[in-house]
């Protein structure tokens, strides 16, 4: 699976924890590359334009609060971005929602329940049905 993962300052020490440790996922990494000072517009808006053209099968977008974040990812059209602060808002998330980017808080949660988070998020598939239906309809808000 090809995650592309983007941060702002404050999110980059997660995000190099999460490429070194998450096994199970090939990574792209759109930056930011150093705790130096940025704005997280400029970095979540690759991870959105990353999976909205396919080249990745989802993305993952961390900043402080993971609020700028998901704000940003939303505004991209066909985009479902999630903030998630433990497992099973990460498994609902991918189960009912299909969010196809996880926003994540650097400030908010520890590096290990992180971890858990994104491991869950992966493995956790969509289940259809009905939620399809909403996500149709959610969609539509779109045109
Ligand atoms: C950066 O200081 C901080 O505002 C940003 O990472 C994020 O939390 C915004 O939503």
């Amino acid at each position: 699976m090809k995650i592309v993962i983007g941060s702002d300052h404050a999110g980059f020490q997660l995000k190099q924890e999460i490429i070194g440790k998450i096994k199970s996922a090939e990574f792209i990494d759109v930056g930011t590359n150093s705790e130096e000072s940025c704005d997280y517009p400029d970095y979540i808006s690759r991870v959105a334009e990353t999976v909205q053209q396919g080249k990745a099968d989802a993305g993952i977008a961390i900043c402080g609060t993971g609020i700028g974040a998901s704000l940003v990812a939303n505004k991209f059209h066909s985009i479902r971005a999630a903030l998630c602060f433990n497992e099973f808002m990460a498994e609902m998330s991918k189960r009912h929602n299909n969010a196809n980017v996880l926003a994540l808080g650097a400030r908010v949660i520890g590096v290990d329940l992180a971890l858990r988070i994104v491991e869950r998020w992966l493995e956790t598939p969509f289940e259809g049905g009905r939620h399809q239906r909403r996500l149709d309809k959610l969609a539509s808000y779109e045109r």
